[in-house]
């Protein structure tokens, strides 16, 4: 391996004692490829253990929580015993190959899909649409409903323990229930809820807290808890950088393993202000300093871009994309290989990458997501 890349190939360990055997993880990436009950299928169990290996760690796809949280079509899910085979599957082989497992889960809200839910209603805080096209009305959620999507977190969880992964990641990221919860566009309640940005929060730090009772109750070896946030939301009103600053302040108190900043590009800057140009990721990661780690994401294709984003101190990075068009991205630059990465998708590759026809359906089906050759 080239000397300059060894930095970000040194192991890393996080507070909960789990160690990772270097700092790149697998972002986690929706694959539409499980079966209509919620079980997860051959071809994505293939497709993880062609990528598991050389990252430190592999972060899943989200996982539903809830059946009435099922945010895509061939989602996996979480939200019952019977799936905990399943659950395993996918740990298993991805451990197997020597990556450290780590399960997302979520509850979509108002963005699930209305054909994927059993009584074609989505829920959220508020009975406000998402600002997108074909966007529906959700139905508020009850207090009641509240309390049991909680619930399902630290179930989910649970199982995720009985599954054998080694850790979860909440993800409260991409516009989903727990941005949602956050959201002063989607959550407009007048209950303990909402309100106050204090009250905004109190949902995301409940679902922290049933997570990390299920640790607490059912762990027996070290578990990671990682937490996933985009950082603003373009609508007005939406969330800002402030906001996003005493979010994170918060949660940098809840003794997690790391914050996941979910965003576009690693350097892009604010998605609602041109003039601010500087890194969200970096900014969190400034902000939070070494009460937790952040893991920064987004647009890192060659090994060079990964150095330059470890060089402004953010301690892990996970990759995306690039890790559907090159699966062995890690074991490449390990063996100073780098010239043979993959930075593009080819459809006579797409066998080798164990890519179903569902899956290529799914990622070439967004104008811009891949570079297609
Ligand atoms: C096909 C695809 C599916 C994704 N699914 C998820 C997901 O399930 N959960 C999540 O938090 N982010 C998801 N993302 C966002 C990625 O984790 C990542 O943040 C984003 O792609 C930017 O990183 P990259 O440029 O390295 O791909 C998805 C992205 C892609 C391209």
């Amino acid at each position: 391996m080239n000397p300059k890349y060894e930095a970000a190939f040194k192991p890393f360990t996080f507070r909960s004692g789990v160690e990772i055997k270097n700092r790149i993880t697998m972002a986690p990436m929706t694959n539409t490829a499980a079966h209509e009950n919620g079980e997860v299928s051959d071809k994505e169990v293939a497709y993880y253990q062609e990528r598991a290996g050389g990252v430190g760690a592999v972060i899943t796809a989200c996982t539903y929580v809830t059946r009435n949280g099922k945010g895509f079509p061939g989602e996996f899910g979480a939200d019952s015993d019977s799936l905990i085979p399943s659950l395993r599957r996918v740990a298993t082989a991805i451990q197997e190959k020597g990556s450290k497992a780590i399960l997302q889960f979520f509850h979509g809200g108002r963005i699930c899909p209305p054909e994927e839910l059993l009584d074609r209603q989505p829920i959220a805080p508020s009975a406000v649409a998402a600002e997108r096209d074909d966007a529906v009305v959700p139905r508020e959620m009850t207090a009641d409903e509240i309390d049991e999507i909680i619930k399902a977190f630290g179930e989910a969880t649970r199982r995720a323990i009985e599954a054998g992964y080694d850790g979860v990641e909440i993800h409260g990221a991409n516009t989903y229930l727990i941005q949602q919860f956050f959201s002063p566009h989607s959550n407009r309640r007048t209950d303990k809820w909402g309100g106050t940005l204090e009250k905004r929060i109190s949902f995301p730090l409940a679902v922290v807290d049933a997570v990390k009772k299920a640790v607490s109750d059912h762990a027996t070896k070290p578990f990671i808890i990682g937490y996933r946030l985009s950082p603003e939301e373009r609508e007005n009103p939406g969330i800002t950088m402030e906001e996003t600053l005493q979010l994170v302040d918060k949660l940098a108190d809840q003794e997690l393993d790391y914050l996941h900043i979910s965003v576009g590009g690693f350097w892009n800057g604010s998605i609602r202000d041109d003039n601010d140009q500087t890194s969200r990721v970096v900014m969190i990661h400034e902000r939070v300093g070494d009460r937790v780690p952040v893991m920064g994401v987004g647009m890192l294709r060659t090994p060079d871009e990964v150095m330059k984003a470890f060089e402004t101190g953010v301690p892990l990075i996970a990759l995306g994309r690039e890790l559907i068009m090159e699966p062995q991205w890690v074991q490449k630059v390990q063996a100073g290989e780098e010239d043979k990465i993959r930075t593009t998708l080819s459809k006579k590759d797409q066998k080798e990458l164990a890519i179903s026809d569902k899956m290529w359906e799914y990622y070439t089906g967004i104008p811009g997501w891949l570079p297609i050759v």
